[in-house]
C-alpha cells in the first residue's frame, strides 16, 4: 500500500519534470535550435559556444532578438537606462577630451554596444546644451552584435536629434573591423559590452593528465541541456591561462582544485582589433570586471558567471537560453594588454568615482530652481545619482580609461579618487 503511493508520488514529480521541460520549449524556441547543435557536433558543445548561441543566435539570442529590454521592464538595470543623467554627465568628459585634442572640426564618437541607445540620447542632449560647437564637429559610429539594436539606436537618434542626419554610421562589428580605416581625433565608449561576450568555462582540477578541465554543454537523458568536464584542448585558452598565472598577474601559481575561472578571448580579440582603429583619441570602458590578480584571486572560487531574469538571479546558466541574460566579468589587464603598447591604460576607477568627478552630487545641489519647478523630476534625478554611485549596485562597475598618442594629463572623469 504505502509503495502503491510512494510509486504515485514519483510518477506525479516525473509528470511535473516533464510539464516543466515542455514549458521550458515553449517559452525558449532557441533550445530546440541549440539541442540540434549539440547532437550534429557529436553530442556536446563548448559552454563558449553555448553562450555564444543563446547571446547571438540570429533573431533568437538575447541580444539579437528585436524586443530586447533592458532597465526596469527587463531583466537588468544598465546605467544609460537608469536616467539620462549618466550620458548627460559623461557628456561633460566627452567635451573636455574634444578640447584636449585642440577642438579638432572633425571629433569621432564611438559606440560600442550602445544597446537601445539610452546613452547617447543623454548624451547628446547634454553637448548640445554644453558646446554647440563640439556637436557641430560630431561623426558618430555606432557599431553593435545585432542589426535591432543598431535599428533601435538608428530611431532613437532620428527622433530624438534629426540634425544629425548624415554624420551618423552605424556598423555591425564584424563589418565595421573588417572594412572601416582608422580614424583620427575619437573618443570611443562602452557600457556593458565586454561582459556580455561569451566566455570559455574552466575548472581547475586535481586530475594527473590535465589540471583544468573545460566546461562542455550536452544533452542528459531528459534531453535536457546539461555541463559535462572535458580536458582542456583548446590552444589559444591554453596559452592564454599560460600567460595569465605564470606571468605574476595573478595572485596564484593555478587556481586551486575546484575553482571556476572564465577566459574571454573575444573580448581581447576584438579590443586588439578595436584599439587599432583609432589613431589618437580615448577609449573609455565601462564593465563589471577587475584587474586579473582580483579577478583570479583565490578566494572567488564560484567565478563571475550569472545567469538574469526579470531583475533575479538565476541557479542555472543553462535554463533559458535566449530568454536569459548571461554575463561574466571583464580581465581589465587582458583587456588593456590585448590593446597593445601604443596604448596607455591608467588605474582602474570606479563608476561611483566618475560619477562624483563628473559633478553629479554638484549638478543637483545646484538645481534648487528646478527641485521647486518639477520636484518629481528633481527626485527621480536625485534617486538615480545615488543608484549610479551606490558603492553595491551600478556605483561599482568600473571604467578603464585608455589613451593613444594624447597628453598624459588626468581628466575630468578621474578628478576625485575616493578611497
Ligand atoms: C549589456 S548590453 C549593454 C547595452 C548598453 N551599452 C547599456 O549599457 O545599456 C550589451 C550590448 O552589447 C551588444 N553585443 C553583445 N554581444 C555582442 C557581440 N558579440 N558583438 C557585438 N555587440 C554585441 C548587445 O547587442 C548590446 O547592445
Amino acid at each position: 500500500m504505502i509503495e502503491d503511493e510512494i510509486l504515485d508520488e514519483l510518477e506525479f514529480l516525473d509528470d511535473l519534470v516533464a510539464a516543466d521541460d515542455l514549458n521550458q520549449d515553449l517559452k525558449a524556441p532557441l533550445l530546440e535550435i541549440i539541442r540540434e547543435i549539440i547532437r550534429t557536433n557529436g553530442g556536446s558543445i563548448s559552454f563558449k559556444e553555448f553562450m555564444a548561441l543563446a547571446l547571438n543566435y540570429p533573431d533568437l539570442g538575447y541580444y539579437s532578438k528585436p524586443d530586447l529590454k533592458l532597465g526596469a521592464d527587463g531583466d537588468f538595470e544598465t546605467s544609460p537606462e537608469t536616467h539620462p543623467m549618466y550620458g548627460g554627465l559623461w557628456a561633460r568628459q566627452v567635451l573636455e577630451c574634444w578640447n584636449l585634442l585642440d577642438s579638432p572640426s572633425i571629433f569621432t564618437f564611438i559606440e560600442l554596444g550602445g544597446g537601445s541607445g539610452s546613452f547617447l540620447l543623454g548624451m547628446l542632449a547634454s553637448l548640445k546644451r554644453s558646446s554647440p560647437d563640439c556637436v557641430n564637429s560630431l561623426r558618430l559610429i555606432l557599431v553593435d552584435g545585432s542589426k535591432h539594436r543598431l535599428n533601435q539606436q538608428r530611431e532613437k537618434l532620428e527622433l530624438a536629434h534629426p540634425d544629425l542626419d548624415g554624420r551618423v554610421d552605424l556598423w555591425l562589428l564584424d563589418d565595421w573591423l573588417d572594412k572601416q580605416p582608422p580614424v583620427e581625433n575619437s573618443v570611443l565608449f562602452a557600457n556593458e559590452f565586454f561582459d556580455a561576450l561569451p566566455v570559455h568555462l574552466l575548472e581547475a582540477s586535481d586530475e594527473p593528465q590535465s589540471i583544468v578541465s573545460e566546461l562542455h554543454v550536452v544533452l542528459d537523458e531528459r534531453n535536457q541541456l546539461a555541463f559535462r568536464r572535458s580536458i582542456l584542448m583548446d590552444q589559444a585558452v591554453i596559452e592564454h591561462l599560460e600567460q595569465l598565472f605564470l606571468s605574476g598577474d595573478t595572485p596564484t601559481r593555478v587556481p586551486i582544485s575546484g575553482t571556476q575561472i572564465e577566459v574571454n578571448l573575444l573580448a581581447c580579440e576584438f579590443m586588439s582589433r578595436v584599439s587599432k582603429k583609432i589613431v589618437n583619441g580615448y577609449m573609455f570602458i565601462s564593465d563589471y570586471g577587475y584587474e586579473a590578480f582580483d579577478l583570479y584571486a583565490s578566494w572567488r572560487k564560484s567565478g563571475t558567471l550569472m545567469a538574469f531574469r526579470g531583475h533575479n538571479v538565476q541557479q542555472n546558466v543553462l535554463d533559458l537560453p535566449g530568454i536569459t541574460d548571461l554575463t561574466a566579468h571583464v580581465n581589465f589587464t587582458a583587456l588593456a594588454r590585448a590593446a597593445g603598447v601604443s596604448w596607455v591604460s591608467d588605474e582602474l576607477i570606479s563608476q561611483a568615482e566618475v560619477l562624483v568627478s563628473l559633478g553629479a552630487f554638484r549638478l543637483l545641489d545646484s538645481q534648487s530652481g528646478w527641485a521647486r519647478r518639477r520636484p518629481d523630476r528633481f527626485l527621480a534625478a536625485r534617486k538615480a545619482v545615488e543608484t549610479l554611485t551606490d558603492p553595491n549596485g551600478l556605483g561599482r562597475v568600473r571604467v578603464r580609461v585608455m589613451r593613444r598618442s594624447v597628453s598624459a594629463e588626468r581628466l575630468l572623469c578621474q578628478s576625485e579618487v575616493l578611497v
